[in-house]
């Protein structure tokens, strides 16, 4: 059954025609199969048609009384944020007091985090922001860069970007990650492991790779730049430990959180929206470098089962349905009021208030 917003008796009131549909959480996935991990468990009976979203995902979804609504960006950091922006500046929703819960699949670091784990960040950060050159054409004396990408206004790959954009780092409201990972702890021990192969695949890692599945806190890149092997997930690793001044501990690779966060930022400063009430939570569907018996990067990322897509898929609604049942169950005593924040949240550049420990003074270029 479905029913579209303005055939509904209950908005012809005037108490919703003022305030809008306000959903206590508001699901965020960028492409299908995200969708359909929340859509297959959840029943959404409301479409509601925003103009601006995707012309793939043109509608937003919502539970039955409109406490939850689920929306599909689609992919890269151009979709995520252009649907982002369309659906904030919607004059049918009042998202100011909404949980963002922005959730998807990513790449792994097996150093750090393995396939099926549900990883909870503080830290979004963009990587494709950069200078870049093929490393095939670093002369000899640069043989130690990682790779051929390093920072605007700077002139190695070692050094600190002295030019950026402002949309590199987000930071996110602590406590409320902390209460995120707390609520997907409880279904932590029925975490799928995935296929045999998916777990022959983690069995050929060591350290944490090679571990099964957790709830953990780590953190996330974006970059339109799929990347993968050992050196752009090296240099990647270094990166945002140097661009956070050390702060921040990336784990997943994915393509969206920057532009979702930018749109976000921009309306809080409004307050349209509450730059403390926004999850951002990844499943892992693939490592991005091969194991250490394999030497072959584009093999293995072209042709060795990735693994775990659909454990990642299933994992992402393990790990995300407690989070949005607490914030629905205890709205009266916890969420309404907010989930106190205690450390630095928005843009590198402070732009909501407040200095973040990271960025610099000054930037060559703003
Ligand atoms: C990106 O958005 C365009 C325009 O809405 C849409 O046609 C396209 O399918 C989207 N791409 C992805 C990968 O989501
Ligand atoms: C996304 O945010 C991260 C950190 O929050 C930042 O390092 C990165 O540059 C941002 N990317 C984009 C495309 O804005
Ligand atoms: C971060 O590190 C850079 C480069 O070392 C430095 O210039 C900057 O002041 C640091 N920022 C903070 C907030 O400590
Ligand atoms: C940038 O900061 C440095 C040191 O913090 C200062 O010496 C310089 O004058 C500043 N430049 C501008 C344009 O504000």
């Amino acid at each position: 059954m479905s029913s579209n917003r303005s055939g509904d008796p209950r908005f012809s009131t005037s108490l919703v025609q003022s305030h809008g549909i306000s959903p206590k959480v508001f699901i965020i996935t960028m492409f299908i199969p995200e969708q359909e991990a929340w859509n297959s468990k959840i029943d959404f009976p409301h479409h509601i048609t925003v103009p601006g979203l995707s012309l793939l995902f043109p509608q937003v979804h919502c539970v039955q009384d409109y406490s939850i609504c689920h929306m599909t960006t689609g992919e890269g950091e151009i979709n995520a944020s252009n649907s982002m922006m369309a659906l904030l500046l919607n004059p049918q929703f009042d998202l100011s007091r909404t949980y963002f819960l922005l959730n998807g699949i990513g790449g792994g670091e097996p150093s750090r985090v393995t396939t099926g784990s549900v990883t909870f960040a503080k830290y979004a950060i963009q990587v494709g922001l950069m200078y870049q050159i093929d490393s095939r054409e670093l002369p000899v004396a640069y043989k130690d860069w990682p790779s051929g990408y390093f920072s605007y206004g700077a002139k190695d790959p070692f050094t600190y970007p002295d030019a950026v954009y402002g949309t590199e780092i987000y930071e996110l409201n602590e406590h409320l990650r902390d209460r995120a990972i707390r609520a997907a702890k409880k279904n932590e021990a029925s975490l799928q492991s995935g296929t045999p192969q998916n777990i022959l695949l983690r069995n050929m890692y060591d350290g944490p790779g090679g571990e099964p599945p957790t709830v953990m806190a780590c953190d996330v890149t974006t970059s339109d730049n799929y990347f993968f092997g050992h050196r752009m997930s090296d240099f990647f690793m270094d990166y945002t430990s140097m661009v956070t001044n050390n702060t921040a501990y990336y784990c997943s690779s994915a393509q969206e959180e920057n532009g979702t966060l930018e749109s976000l930022l921009r309306m809080a400063k409004s307050h349209r929206v509450s730059f403390d009430r926004i999850i951002v939570m990844r499943s892992i569907s693939n490592f991005v470098k091969p194991p250490p018996s394999v030497d072959d990067s584009v093999d293995f990322f072209n042709n060795f089962n990735k693994g775990g897509f659909q454990l990642a898929l299933d994992n992402l609604f393990l790990g995300g349905y407690p989070v949005v049942e607490d914030i629905v169950e205890n709205w009266d005593e916890v969420y309404a009021e907010g989930v106190k924040c205690s450390n630095y949240v928005g843009d590198i550049f402070g732009s909501l208030g407040g200095t973040p420990n990271f960025g610099k003074h000054n930037y060559t270029i703003h």
